[in-house]
């Protein structure tokens, strides 16, 4: 089990100390060109979690490889790199000049941006073709059939899942009853979402046996506990590092004496119930 950042919610540069906590640092999504993101504000705090409209702001794939994987590299931790784009050439192209790096998550569901996406599928076999690195596929929710999905992407050659990114949210100013964010919309992340990352979990290992990394609303040990529960081999933190940045070094102690050496994964029985089957190393 390995207990991993999500995506975007720590710059691993800035905080070296922070990302020596981890098991493997995981990067923000990096697309082909540079992008500014959206407009401020671009984050809101609301009574049920934080809503983000970031929008995939990021140095863009050349500078990346130029400038920061170098440095990356220095921290000498696993690298997850997470990849992004608008089509399926986008991904597969920078699949294809990664070398030396843990995994390549892919982040095919992101809320924040406009432009639509091949299918998710497509895209995971145009990657699969251009390297061998372990492929991560990161889905969203808010599919109706997301284990449909995952079972789609597994086929297509995603050695695992990354689940759950954030949901589409909207706040409104109690005053004006406008939307807080400029784009109005933004990702709905923390507690709030573990519910729904958990059944998401649940669903997508029942359906593919893929080893999957559990995110959404993870802040103690036993949220951890509850996604390998769930059939999540490995947990990332996302929210909670803003407010804890001890959240890993926490996690893992809380982990270790909830669970000992080892935990109960639940698995599926034929009726689709619970049961305590498989045994996850922690
Ligand atoms: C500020 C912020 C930026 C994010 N940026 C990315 C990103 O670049 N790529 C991505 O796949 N997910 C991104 N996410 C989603 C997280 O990786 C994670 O899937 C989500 O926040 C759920 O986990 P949490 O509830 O623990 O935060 C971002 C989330 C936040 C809050």
């Amino acid at each position: 089990m390995l207990l991993l950042n999500a995506s975007g919610c720590l710059d691993a540069l800035a905080a070296p100390e922070v990302a020596r906590q981890l098991d493997a640092f995981v990067t923000k999504t990096i697309t082909p060109l540079p992008r500014e993101g959206n407009a401020p504000p671009r984050i809101a705090e609301t009574a049920h979690g934080m809503l983000n409209a970031i929008g995939l702001a990021n140095p863009g794939r050349e500078r990346f490889l130029g400038e920061m994987l170098p440095r990356l590299h220095e921290l000498e931790l696993p690298l997850w790199v997470s990849v992004g784009g608008f089509c399926a050439s986008d991904y597969a192209d920078t699949c294809a000049v990664l070398e030396d790096v843990a995994a390549i998550e892919l982040n095919l569901s992101c809320p924040n941006v406009d432009e639509g996406a091949d299918s998710a599928a497509k895209i995971v076999a145009s990657c699969r073709a251009a390297t061998s690195l372990p492929i991560y596929a990161k889905l969203s929710a808010a599919h109706p059939d997301v284990a449909g999905v995952a079972r789609a992407v597994a086929d297509a050659g995603a050695d695992g899942l990354s689940l759950v990114n954030t949901l589409r949210g909207l706040a409104l100013d109690p005053q004006t009853l406008k939307p807080i964010l400029a784009r109005a919309t933004g990702g709905l992340s923390g507690p709030s979402l573990k519910p729904i990352a958990l059944a998401t979990v649940y669903a997508c290992y029942a359906a593919t046996g893929l080893p999957i990394v559990g995110m959404g609303g993870v802040t103690t040990g036993l949220d951890a506990r509850q996604f390998i529960a769930c059939g999540a081999l490995h947990v990332a933190l996302g929210t909670v590092m803003f407010s804890d940045p001890d959240a890993a070094s926490r996690v893992r102690e809380e982990l270790a004496e909830l669970g000992g050496e080892r935990v109960y994964a639940l698995a599926h029985d034929a009726e689709n119930t619970l049961d305590l089957r498989a045994k996850v190393e922690v």
